[in-house]
């Protein structure tokens, strides 16, 4: 693919130092509203641009894709997660698509961390009562979280970003297990010192906190729902930083309600901008507007890794983070 003349549009504003990056090589249109583009705006990017790359919020499914001369060759996504991309819709229309592994595991490892912290310590609760004009000052008993030492750490998925999270918790004393379709090289879990759970239900049994770092998508959707719910110990967090579809968010704010389970800590949810309400009222869960890789150092190198896949493209090559 020539470079001459090639259309390259980014769904939303990016870090200023990758969009002047890619400004210098190619003709880019940004969407200045920075607003997510709908069904219809999407399909019309896919008749003008050679290039499109989407973020989580634009939602690209066949009905996008399976179009007749559609102009798009590749979609070259800015984050790791793909479940917004209907892979098998690309492929049949012989687009390729790539996304941005790698550059934001640490970013995201901390913010589970964050989140594990904030809820065991009820962060949130304090800096709202605070804030409120409603601390009446110290007390042996007020606001006492759990400590996390000697806990027991269950990370759902054992990829690039529960491994980071195993080594910052280990950091902090916890134990560490996992459950994951496929159970780790020996080397790894002797590395990360994390014992493999054959299910999920039986590391949800006994895990003190329970993170979330599986794919999104039809394969995950509500694993975390309310039977799963039930098995958890009375005084177990869950952690999501993965993606909101994993977790039944009804079942989980029944739970919370009902205190079969102590806290929640998310980052993402079901139907993103929008959270339950019912866990929007609650004390006991920290919610966070999806920040995962929300660093300027992170997010101009998914920008530049953005950049590197495309370039690869063009020159004839194959992307570096090709998935379809
Ligand atoms: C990104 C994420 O901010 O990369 C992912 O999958 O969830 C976030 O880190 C977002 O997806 C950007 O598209």
């Amino acid at each position: 693919m020539s470079n001459d003349r090639l259309k390259l549009l980014l769904t939303r504003r990016w870090p200023e130092a990758v969009e002047a990056y890619l400004r210098e090589r190619f003709d880019v249109t940004v969407d200045e509203a920075d607003r997510p583009l709908d069904a219809s705006a999407l399909r019309s990017a896919m008749h003008s641009f050679d290039i499109v790359c989407p973020t989580v919020s634009d939602r690209i499914g066949a009905d996008v894709l399976d179009l007749p001369d559609a102009r798009v060759r590749l979609l070259a996504s800015y984050g790791v997660g793909l479940d917004h991309i209907d892979l098998a819709a690309a492929k049949r229309a012989g687009i390729v698509v790539t996304n941005t592994p790698d550059v934001l595991t640490e970013a995201t490892a901390d913010l589970a961390i964050l989140l594990m912290l904030m809820a065991s310590r009820r962060a949130g609760e304090g800096e709202r009562e605070l804030r409120a004009g409603a601390w009446a000052g110290w007390r042996p008993t007020h606001l006492m979280g759990q400590s996390i030492a000697g806990k027991l750490l269950g990370l759902v998925g054992f990829g690039r970003i529960a491994r980071a999270v195993a080594g910052r918790a280990r950091g902090f004393g916890m134990r560490i297990a996992y459950y994951g379709r496929t159970r780790a090289d020996a080397s790894v879990e002797e590395a990360t010192a994390a014992q493999f759970y054959p299910s999920l239900e039986s590391l949800a049994a006994e895990a003190d906190v329970l993170s979330l770092h599986c794919p999104g998508g039809p394969a995950t959707r509500h694993l975390i729902n309310a039977a799963l719910l039930a098995r958890m110990k009375p005084s177990s967090i869950l952690v999501n930083t993965a993606r909101g579809s994993v977790v039944d968010e009804a079942a989980l704010a029944d739970a919370l309600v009902e205190r079969r389970i102590c806290s929640a800590a998310l980052d993402v949810y079901e139907h993103e901008p929008r959270v339950t309400s019912a866990l929007v009222d609650m004390p006991n869960v920290v919610l966070l507007p999806h920040l995962g890789s929300a660093t300027l150092e992170t997010r101009e190198a998914m920008g530049m890794r953005v950049a590197s896949n495309i370039e690869a493209f063009i020159s004839g090559g194959e992307p570096r983070d090709r998935v379809a």
